[in-house]
């Protein structure tokens, strides 16, 4: 039986380590978020309330259920929050991962921490785990200073980099991209969507299955864990429009230049994902799959 404690159990991928881990009969789950636990059925796993940007907090949480892994999901993940609340934003994203490398060296515990493509400055993707870092956002750089505390520390860790990650819509959760999309689509609003930042959206069951591998086996070292499928983000609302039958007449494409703050978002990120496929077996879903996993079957029936 192995002990897994995640934080940020309220969070998109969150709640799917829960879903995941709670209906494994090897594992004991300890989800922890900032204040209640909002999912509807709280069954199968402990919750306990847990600040992580507070030491005493972490600490005595852990040593109260000496968990074997934590899975670290918690974080401040919008981008222009991060610029505009920069302070905030380190407590958060670094301060908050020092108190939990304090608390796993304390008591011998694996730490498989989240990160982002953002640590790149997507002038060379898809990227490889050994490349260096060259963020350009306070959020991209509070995340590499956080993966650098992780190697400057005598823990076993491991860091999961992942990408513009989608899921099934969470309760009292933000908006994921999909859901996003199918709202302003449905609405007719318009909008602008760049046609120059190019991702490799992620599936969160995808994602959460990695993150659990990785906390089992107490696998070390960087990993990059994102969908196969490489699109424009225009085109991604567009893959979204056609599977529900919609029309594109309210989205128009822009360019990054014409949106503010665009230059804190890479223009070409995605991953090679090599090493997460001889490792970990790692094979994730087509797009079009994760869009009917998501949203439902096509109208069109492709
Ligand atoms: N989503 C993406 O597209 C994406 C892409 C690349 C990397 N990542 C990384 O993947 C990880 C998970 O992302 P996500 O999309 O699941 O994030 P999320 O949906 O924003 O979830 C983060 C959770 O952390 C909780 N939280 C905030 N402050 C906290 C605190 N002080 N103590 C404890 N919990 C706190 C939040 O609580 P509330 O809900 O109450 O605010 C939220 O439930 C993050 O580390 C992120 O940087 C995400």
């Amino acid at each position: 039986m192995t002990r897994i404690l995640i934080t940020g159990s309220n969070g998109l991928l969150g709640n799917r380590l829960v879903e995941q881990l709670r209906a494994r009969n090897d594992v004991e789950l300890i989800a922890t978020s900032l204040g209640a636990d909002r999912r509807p059925d709280p069954t199968g796993y402990t919750y306990e309330p847990m600040d992580v940007t507070l030491e005493q907090s972490v600490t005595d949480v852990c040593q109260r259920f000496r968990p074997d892994a934590i899975i670290h999901t918690a974080a401040l993940t919008q981008v222009d929050v991060a610029e505009q609340q920069p302070a905030r934003c380190r407590i958060l994203n670094v301060g908050a991962v020092a108190h939990l490398v304090g608390a796993c060296a304390q008591f011998g515990i694996h730490l498989v921490h989240l990160s982002t493509d953002f640590v790149f400055n997507g002038l060379a993707g898809p990227y490889e785990e050994c490349e260096p870092t060259t963020p350009i956002s306070t959020y991209g750089r509070s995340k590499a200073a956080a993966e650098q505390l992780l190697r400057d520390s005598t823990i076993s860790w491991a860091v999961v980099r992942t990408i513009l990650v989608y899921g099934k819509e969470v309760p009292g959760g933000r908006l994921n991209i999909l859901h996003w999309a199918a709202r302003v689509l449905r609405s007719g609003e318009p909008v602008q969507v760049v046609e120059d930042q190019f991702r490799m959206p992620t599936y969160d069951e995808d994602l959460a299955r990695a993150c659990i591998d990785l906390a089992i086996k107490r696998e070390q070292g960087i990993f990059h864990i994102c969908g196969k499928d490489e699109v424009n983000i225009y085109e991604l609302v567009g893959r979204v429009a056609r599977h529900l039958g919609l029309g594109m007449e309210s989205v128009r494409p822009v360019s990054s230049s014409d949106l503010p703050m665009a230059e804190l978002r890479p223009p070409r990120t995605g991953f090679r994902l090599n090493k997460a496929k001889s490792r970990l077996n790692y094979e994730p879903v087509s797009l079009e799959f994760g869009l009917t996993s998501v949203l439902g079957p096509s109208v069109s029936g492709s």
